[in-house]
């Protein structure tokens, strides 16, 4: 497989997670792909798993890679969801969204015990906001008013456009994302909450990037195939 190095070492060592029978969150992105790769040679080679996809890109991997896909279920947890991030705090705080699948990611990691997240270290910021905007995701018929609160609230917020750029992007949920840039990064995981908070209360708001306190792992990879993990409250090996 000609992957990315990093994000392969961090893919195959999630794959070491995966138990026979496990139920599986399928985040989106690049490196999530990398993942649902190795994971489908895994199921070609026999070990059962089911999945539930965060987005229509990974279902449609996934279902090429003919892994198993099920519906999120009343009943029961998925065991693991795997999935990518954009930044990641040293207390393991994210911010996710820049593939446009954030509501559907925050479903299926709120759905499973725990959210393992694959990221090179490029990702890891002290602060959130360093380097990435924070996705917003709006219903259409409130864009008007929430950039208008948006930009009350002091963030900078653009519209996001498709790969052409000559019309807004409408997602697989019939949403507007907005990209808001913070005037500084958030100061400290305080920070972070009070803006969630107020972002989240706007009407016409779903949701947002900032995944906080969602993650119990993260699973960095380097170019050299190293891995490094960081638990929560539990610094890195
Ligand atoms: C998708 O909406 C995102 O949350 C991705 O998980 C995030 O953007 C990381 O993607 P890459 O692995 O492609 O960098």
């Amino acid at each position: 497989m000609n992957e990315d190095p990093a994000m392969y070492a961090a893919a195959a060592s999630a794959l070491e997670l995966i138990v026979d029978g496990a139920r599986v969150g399928l985040g989106s992105g690049r490196t999530a792909s990398v993942f649902v790769r190795l994971l489908g040679a895994r199921v070609r080679d026999g070990l059962r798993v089911t999945g539930v996809p965060a987005s229509g890109a990974i279902e449609t991997l996934a279902r090429a890679e003919g892994i198993p896909l099920v519906a999120l279920s009343e009943s029961e947890l998925l065991d693991i969801t795997v999935d990518g991030a954009d930044e990641v705090a040293p207390n393991l705080d994210l911010v996710k969204g820049h593939g446009g699948a954030l509501v559907r990611e925050r479903i299926v990691a709120a759905a499973s015990r725990r959210q393992v997240i694959l990221v090179g270290a490029e990702k890891l910021v002290q602060q959130l906001g360093e380097h990435f905007a924070i996705p917003v995701e709006v219903i259409p018929f409130a864009a008007g008013p929430v950039m208008r609160a948006l930009k009350a609230a002091g963030l900078f917020p653009t519209v996001r456009t498709n790969a052409a750029g000559d019309r807004e992007d409408m997602n697989q949920n019939g949403n507007l994302t907005f990209d808001c840039a913070l005037a500084a990064p958030l100061t400290d995981a305080r920070a972070a909450r009070a803006l969630e908070a107020q972002l989240r209360a706007i009407p016409g708001v779903i949701d947002t990037g900032l995944f906080l306190g969602t993650a119990s792992l993260v699973l960095v990879g380097h170019a050299d195939g190293r891995v490094e993990s960081m638990t929560r409250g539990g610094g890195g090996t």
